[in-house]
């Protein structure tokens, strides 16, 4: 069995651990990355941020050019074609997938093919698919091994009747009618793919409302946006189990504080109740690194886990299952085994869910304000008064800014509305500096642009809103 050594080796090449690779080559450390897959980028290039967003974007502008155009005074009759579509979409996927290979050879980073598992402390072992196996001892080793579809207890995933996201990005067909189990994030934005697609989507989610951890304000209004496309919520039930029988697939659940049973049959099912962490084949107990009752590896607040020089990051570990957090946190732990000192502020980490109209958040809900007694002013703006919102023809949603009473200093943002995603690098970028609300109001933004309409929501806190 061959040997090499390494001062770093990372296990899994998604964005925790790819970004993890090129910043300990840029600080001069030996590096190697082990990947089980094909390709480099992990669940968010292959199968996850990028597919779903190329699809979201393809389905909206379907459905733009069906519902919306007409008011520009554009006629037109649009048909799509699915199998066009995905090569798209597969096409952005390779693109940047080797792309990750290209940046690896850039900065000199080993990629490595195979299934990593850990042989003891500075040792990996890796599998290649034809059964070959070699050793990498490297000085750390940095666990990036991300997370999976999960599913519940009745419903079995079969990947062509009842599937996850990974085949819901890859359907070679428009379901006549859809079930989704979940309305979190991966179930609205599937469900609203198919639904623009022309699928009849019935949404099956346990809490009272979607995105249940979101600002109730702005889960209001995305509400009135779902009512609008027709995405059919079903709330508070809870799914008990599912059952493929010759007309599809049969969905029984339950209202969750009731006992009556009921079901419905639909073509097929994405399951989108969340996702596990995985150390799947990686040999991680048996080398000393404990799990916590879900699952996830145990770190300290310096990724370190409970085996000295064996670190981890992003999905397989606490904290929001988001690309850029496991980035953040891939650069932090480079540079902390460099000897610098990498930190990631879990207080500025920003959420958004790719609907339309999209939905983003950051810091501190009221709720949490309200329970941490902590006094707080409310700006708020709604686009209909943005004339650039009003050009786009999408004027539906508000930007709400919650802000310290005493200091003023920037606590939470939360908004609904055209490209709200794009407007979340100015505030995270506020937050981290500290702004107040009225740093933000007194800086000079451009005209006419969505980003008025968090000027407006800083300067409503200030009660001096200029334009509404
Ligand atoms: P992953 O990206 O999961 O990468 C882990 C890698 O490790 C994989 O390539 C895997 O094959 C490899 N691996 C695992 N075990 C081994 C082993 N033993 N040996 C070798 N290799 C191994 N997040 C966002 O921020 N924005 C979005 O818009 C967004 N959209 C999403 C849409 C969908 C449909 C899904 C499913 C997820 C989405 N996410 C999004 C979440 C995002 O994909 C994850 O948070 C992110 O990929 C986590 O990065 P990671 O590096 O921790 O793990
Ligand atoms: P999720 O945690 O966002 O939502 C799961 C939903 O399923 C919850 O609302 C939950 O109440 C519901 N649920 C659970 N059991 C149920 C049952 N028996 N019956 C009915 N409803 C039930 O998980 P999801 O959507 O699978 O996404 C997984 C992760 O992927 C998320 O944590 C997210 O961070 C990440 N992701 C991020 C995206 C983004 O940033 N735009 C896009 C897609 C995924």
């Amino acid at each position: 069995m061959s040997e090499s050594t390494y001062d770093v080796v990372i296990i899994g090449s998604g964005p925790g651990g790819y970004v993890c690779a090129i910043r300990c080559a840029q600080l001069g450390l030996k590096t190697a990355v082990v990947e089980r897959w094909p390709s480099y980028g992990g669940t968010c290039l292959n199968v996850g941020c990028i597919p779903s967003k190329a699809l979201l974007e393809s389905s909206e502008l379907f459905h733009q050019a069906k519902t919306e155009f007409k008011k520009h005074g554009i006629d037109v009759d649009p048909t799509f074609d699915l199998g066009r579509m995905m090569k798209r979409k597969d096409k952005i996927v390779t693109a940047l997938t080797r792309g990750v290979g290209g940046l690896f050879d850039k900065n000199g980073v080993d990629g490595i093919q195979g299934l990593g598992s850990i042989e003891g402390p500075g040792r990996v072992k890796v599998t290649a698919s034809d059964g070959t196996t070699r050793i990498l001892q490297g000085t750390s080793i940095v666990i990036a091994t991300g997370s999976e579809v999960s599913s519940i207890p009745g419903v079995e995933l079969d990947g062509v009747h009842v599937f996850g996201s990974t085949e819901a990005l890859s359907l070679d067909s428009v379901p006549g009618h859809l079930g989704v189990i979940g309305a979190g994030v991966i179930g609205l934005e599937m469900g609203s793919v198919w639904r623009r697609l022309g699928s009849k989507v019935t949404v099956f989610e346990y809490m009272d409302r979607p995105l249940a951890f979101a600002d109730e304000d702005v889960i209001a209004e995305a509400q009135r946006a779902f009512r609008k496309l027709k995405l059919e919520l079903r709330l508070g039930v809870a799914v008990q189990g599912t059952e493929v029988i010759d007309e599809g697939v049969r969905v029984t659940f339950k209202a969750r504080n009731g006992d009556a049973v009921e079901s419905m049959v639909v073509d097929k099912v994405l399951v989108s109740v969340g996702r596990r962490p995985n150390t799947d084949g990686l040999n991680a107990e048996a080398a000393g690194v404990k799990l916590d009752s879900r699952g996830r590896v145990i770190i300290d607040d310096h990724f370190q886990t409970t085996v000295p020089d064996i670190f981890a990051i992003g999905d397989v570990v606490r904290g929001p299952m988001l690309a850029h957090k496991a980035e953040d946190e891939g650069v932090a732990v480079a540079e902390l085994i460099a000897g610098k000192s990498g930190h990631v502020n879990y207080d500025v980490i920003p959420s958004v869910v790719y609907t339309a109209p999209e939905i983003a958040w950051i810091g501190k809900t009221e709720a949490e304000l309200k329970e941490a007694g902590v006094a707080y002013t409310v700006g708020r703006f709604p686009f209909q008064a943005n004339g650039r919102a009003k050009a786009l023809e999408s004027t539906q949603g508000f930007v709400k800014i919650l802000a310290d009473a005493r200091t003023d200093r920037v606590l939470g943002v939360h908004m609904i509305g055209p490209y709200v995603g794009e407007l979340m690098g100015e505030v995270a970028l506020a937050m981290e500096f500290g702004a107040t609300a009225e740093d933000i109001a007194r800086t000079c933004h451009p005209h006419p642009s969505l980003s008025e309409v968090l000027r407006e929501a800083a300067l409503d806190a200030g009660g001096r809103v200029i334009h509404f």
